[in-house]
């Protein structure tokens, strides 16, 4: 991880102060560098122990940020990392922007490595993260949305990269199409299972563990699963203050929605779907050869869906 961070660095450069105040800042702040992870695993996992892994981890590193910066501008999010997010310190111009200089000095390092599999799987999954940033902002404020409509969006805003970085080391190491798929698999049910916990703790967590406003995902109108799933196990009147709350957006329906939360047991039932994910996860890599690298995967797993940060 701390070559990783090297390249990173080295990476952001650009003559240009802005950028690299803004990037520096979003990068600096941390963050759990998941997605590089994936990248390195696997390509453990798949026998690789060359140089190029450092720079794609770096790229899906890259790849993920721009999309922090875009996301947080499209939520209207204050806090992130335990910090001020970027566009309520520079603005809304400057994240979108310097958003852009991100996605294109991935593609610029991407290239680098030269190797057109690399490139496809890069390109096909930037391309299907946008459409389900997209397709969730179709959803917003619109209570009807069901739970196949809504893990669609999630397998393609968060799985979808998360599914790269895996085949990627799987590339990167000349694994057999069984394993490349094996990790790919993988890699989408744990980003999967990583979402729905990402959206249970907008109603559970504690902000200072994750280090983001919760409630964030109400305020915008974001029909996410343990809303879906409280309006459909609910009493009609308690699927009706969900729906308001949905169409009407802000803060002030968090207390009433979180009580309805509760008496429907409804995070219950995403951590349910969460475990499972993780279960077809596990199942999918199980037939790989014994290392080190193959442990950290399955452990990854668990962190999945018992983090609360
Ligand atoms: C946040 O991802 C965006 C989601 C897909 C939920 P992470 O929780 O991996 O963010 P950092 O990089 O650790 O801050
Ligand atoms: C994940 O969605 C964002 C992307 C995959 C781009 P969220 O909107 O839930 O992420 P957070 O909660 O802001 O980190
Ligand atoms: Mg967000
Ligand atoms: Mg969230």
């Amino acid at each position: 991880m701390d070559i990783i961070d090297d390249v990173i660095r080295e990476k952001l450069h650009s003559h240009v102060a802005l950028i690299r105040q803004v990037s520096e800042y979003i990068i600096n702040s941390g963050g759990k560098r998941l997605r590089p992870a994936l990248v390195i695993l696997s390509a453990g996992a798949s026998g690789y122990s060359g140089k190029h892994q450092y720079n794609l981890a770096a790229v899906v590193e890259f790849i993920h940020t721009a999309t922090l910066l875009h996301d947080d501008v499209v939520d209207e999010s204050e806090l992130r990392r335990n910090k001020e997010t970027a566009n309520a310190l520079f603005g809304n111009a400057a994240s979108v922007l310097v958003g852009d200089f991100l996605y294109s000095r991935a593609f610029q390092m991407m290239v680098e490595v030269d190797n057109m599999r690399v490139m496809q799987v890069l390109a096909d999954a930037t391309n299907t993260i946008a459409e389900g940033e997209v397709l969730q902002l179709l959803n917003c404020r619109d209570p009807n949305v069901e739970e196949d409509n809504y893990l669609r969006v999630i397998r393609f805003k968060t799985a979808k990269l998360f599914e790269a970085a895996s085949r990627l080391g799987a590339i990167l190491g000349n694994a057999t199409p069984e394993e490349e798929e094996a990790l790919s698999v993988y890699g989408m049910h744990l980003g999967t299972a990583f979402q729905l916990i990402d959206d249970m703790l907008d109603y559970t967590g504690d902000d200072q563990d994750t280090g983001k406003n919760l409630g964030d995902d109400l305020a915008e109108g974001k029909p996410t699963l343990p809303l879906i799933y409280a309006m459909r196990s609910g009493t009609p009147e308690q699927a009706n203050i969900i729906r308001n709350a949905i169409v009407k957006g802000g803060e002030d329906g968090f207390q009433p929605v979180l009580d309805v939360i509760q008496q429907t047991a409804a995070l219950d039932y995403a951590k349910k779907c969460a475990h499972a994910e993780v279960a077809t996860a596990t199942a999918a890599i199980a037939s790989l050869p014994e290392s080190e690298y193959k442990d950290c995967l399955l452990q990854l797993a668990s962190f999945a869906v018992t983090r609360n940060h």
